[in-house]
């Protein structure tokens, strides 16, 4: 049974939405007085629609600008206090690992990773929500996490089942979207290295916005390409045109620093001459932008035959002048002289595949300037920057040709094809037993990969739903024995329809744990190597009480309650990593040894850079271990002393065995 609308009808709605057929270029996109996002008309532009005159208003400048934005600058700067708490049970090979699985809200993840990560990461890779109404966008109420906003709105129920998608009919439009992108990408960017790059999967509805933002953000110079993916999915969607790309938008830091690696697209055939080492041509080129010369070819200038004999042009003089006075060869001129160039001066004398006389040949050139580089050093090849050499000789028909060797082939293209469809992607999972919609080809991401990153650099994916990019980066790792590393970033968002799945972190942990089984097991020689493993943090509320933040606001008989700043469900490893990454800066997949003295853990993180033990009842006898180990940096609890003169003795005993350690107290 049809349920009965209690709510009038949105006159004024359908009202713009009339005049939005007319000028739609007169619609936008404001907050009303409750704070909700509503489309209205921007009514200085309908008035000069409506005028034959200038209608006087505000003066325009270039901009781009939506509902919030200054607020979205304010957000991405905002500090949290927030954790990363380690989860041992769901990591694999946890001691190892170099790699690295977040479950959380992304916003929170850049900004914990901002004192550690600055500067480190080589290649971000994102799939984000493409707006489409169905993958839901949540507002940015940045005080609260994705999950408290879902509820908070009823957006979500209390199992954080998602409830509404970002559809136009309920007000969240590009606004919404472009408030969660923005301070994602502000802090997102300061994660790159100086050569770092973005790669940005996006479709058409938000791409001109996310060309815009990014534009803003890593600025419009650095701007490296759109690619195009050819989706090649079969799609029964009935529309006109039916629509079979996406795009990939990439961002550099710095695009003079960029650097491709020597990847050949695979759509190219095995017998293209792109694959060879080397690379040859003429150098011989007559047009307006060649003026023509002279240049003599020594005796001993190389040759591909052993024996040739060209005699002179007879007509070269003409052909000279006319050339000079013409300030180039033309088309006419090659036709009424009947030459092929270069022209001879003289007759043209090769034995065992040198010139066995000078001889001097006039023409347009490309290159010249290395000819004469190559023949004034006694025609030994020429040394490129770029690790490759230059060389010249004669062809079987007398022409100068260069031959560069020594280059690696690359050829990579803006157009993606035959990259895998999200269909096969999704079939595949299955055969993993893991359900997922939409995830992205693996051959994709593995291709923009060993474009992007080098061998041992970092890729971070921070919207990494199935964990595509993780399988990318082992799978390529597994073939060039590189040794790159991944830091994924999911929100614990419900899985729905998967009652084997918690959340879509659950499933793609399991999915990198399944394939790097695989992907081990498939190695041979290079399985020794081989990281599969992965460290799983969850982003937690601070491990410290609110105390620990506020302690202005103790109340006198508090003080003598409060024995600890730290929560009590919070753990000594919990500690180490809030410490590691707070005040040290060190990376979360840092090496860590345990050492148990007189019953009391002690963290050895990175052989002695920092050396910390968070037990209470701590003895001189731990302290004199913590110290004998020489650390730059030593931890201890605020209260785990176990009585005064361990207090006293902490001092001391640094000072005895290792006076340069700094010491900290949490
Ligand atoms: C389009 S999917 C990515 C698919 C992925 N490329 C793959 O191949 O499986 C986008 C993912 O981003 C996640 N996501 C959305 N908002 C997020 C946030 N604020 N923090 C972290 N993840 C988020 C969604 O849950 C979803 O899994």
């Amino acid at each position: 049974m049809e349920k009965v609308n209690m709510v009038s009808k949105d006159i004024v709605g359908n009202n713009i939405e009339k005049i939005g057929t007319l000028f739609p270029n007169c619609i936008t996109e404001v907050k009303n007085a409750n704070g909700e996002l509503e489309h209205a008309i921007d009514f200085d532009k309908l008035k000069q629609e409506l005028s034959r005159n200038l209608v006087e208003g505000k003066k325009e400048r270039y901009e781009f600008t939506w509902p919030d934005k200054r607020q979205a600058i304010v957000t991405a700067n905002a500090p949290i206090s927030k954790t990363l708490r380690p989860v041992r049970e769901k990591s694999v090979d946890f001691d190892n690992t170099q790699n690295v699985y977040i479950e959380g809200d992304n916003l929170d993840a850049l900004k914990l990773l901002q004192e550690t990560y600055l500067g480190k990461i080589k290649m971000i890779y994102i799939d984000p929500p493409y707006n489409t109404g169905n993958d839901f966008v949540y507002e940015d109420d940045f005080s609260q996490n994705a999950d408290n906003y879902l509820k908070s709105t009823g957006d979500a129920d209390e199992q954080g089942n998602r409830l509404t998608a970002n559809k136009d009919s309920n007000g969240r439009f590009h606004t919404d979207w472009l408030n969660m992108m923005y301070p994602r990408l502000k802090l997102a960017k300061d994660l790159l290295t100086d050569d770092g790059i973005i790669l940005f999967s996006i479709n058409d509805i938000e791409v001109p916005n996310a060309r815009k933002i990014l534009d803003e953000i890593f600025g419009s110079m650095n701007f490296v390409d759109c690619f195009i993916w050819y989706i090649n999915g079969h799609t029964d969607n009935q529309d006109q045109i039916i629509t079979v790309h996406e795009y990939i938008l990439a961002y550099c830091k710095n695009l003079s620093l960029l650097k491709t690696n020597s990847v050949v697209d695979p759509n190219i055939p095995n017998k293209s001459k792109i694959y060879n080492s080397f690379a040859e041509n003429s150098i011989v080129k007559n047009g307006e932008k060649n003026p023509p010369s002279m240049i003599t070819l020594p005796i001993g200038f190389p040759c591909e035959k052993e024996n040739l004999i060209f005699s002179r042009h007879s007509n070269i003089e003409n052909l000279i002048a006319e050339a000079k006075s013409n300030g180039f060869i033309s088309r006419e001129m090659t036709r009424n002289y009947k030459v092929e160039y270069p022209a001879r001066f003289d007759d043209m004398v090769v034995a065992d595949y040198k010139l066995a006389k000078e001889c001097r040949v006039f023409s347009g050139w490309m290159n010249n300037g290395k000819l004469q580089n190559f023949i004034n050093s006694g025609c030994t090849p020429i040394k490129e920057n770029d690790g490759t050499s230059i060389s010249f000789y004669l062809s079987k028909n007398g022409v100068v040709y260069y031959k560069r060797e020594g280059r690696t082939p690359k050829y990579i293209q803006s157009v993606l094809q035959n990259m895998g469809t999200t269909e096969t992607n999704k079939y595949m999972l299955e055969e993993m037993g893991i359900s997922f919609d939409y995830p992205k080809p693996l051959i994709l991401i593995k291709y923009l990969v060993s474009i992007f990153a080098n061998r041992e650099d970092i890729v971070l994916d921070f919207f990494s739903g199935s964990a595509t990019t993780a399988h990318a980066v082992m799978k390529l790792n597994a073939e060039d024995g590189g040794t790159r590393n991944f830091i994924l970033i999911q929100l614990p968002e419900k899985a729905d329809g998967q009652p084997n799945f918690l959340d879509i972190c659950d499933i793609g942990e399991e999915r990198i744990r399944r394939a790097g089984k695989k992907i081990k097991g498939e190695a041979g020689l290079l399985a020794d190597n081989l990281d599969v493993g992965f460290r799983v943090f969850k982003i937690d509320d601070s491990n410290m009480k609110d105390v620990y933040y506020q302690p202005e606001s103790l109340r006198q008989e508090d003080l003598f309650s409060i024995s600890d700043n730290i929560k009590d469900d919070r753990t000594p490893e919990d500690l180490l990593f809030q410490v590691m990454i707070d005040d040290f800066g060190i990376p979360l997949s840092a090496k860590i040894e345990k050492n148990t003295v007189s019953g009391k853990t002690i963290f050895n993180v990175e052989n002695n850079f920092l050396v910390a033990c968070f037990d209470s009842g701590v003895t001189d006898e731990v302290v004199t271990a913590m110290a004998k180990l020489e650390p730059k940096y030593a931890v201890l609890r605020d209260s785990s002393y176990e009585d005064d003169s361990v207090a006293a003795n902490f001092e001391q005993i640094f000072n005895k065995y290792s006076p340069s350690t700094t010491k900290k107290v949490l």
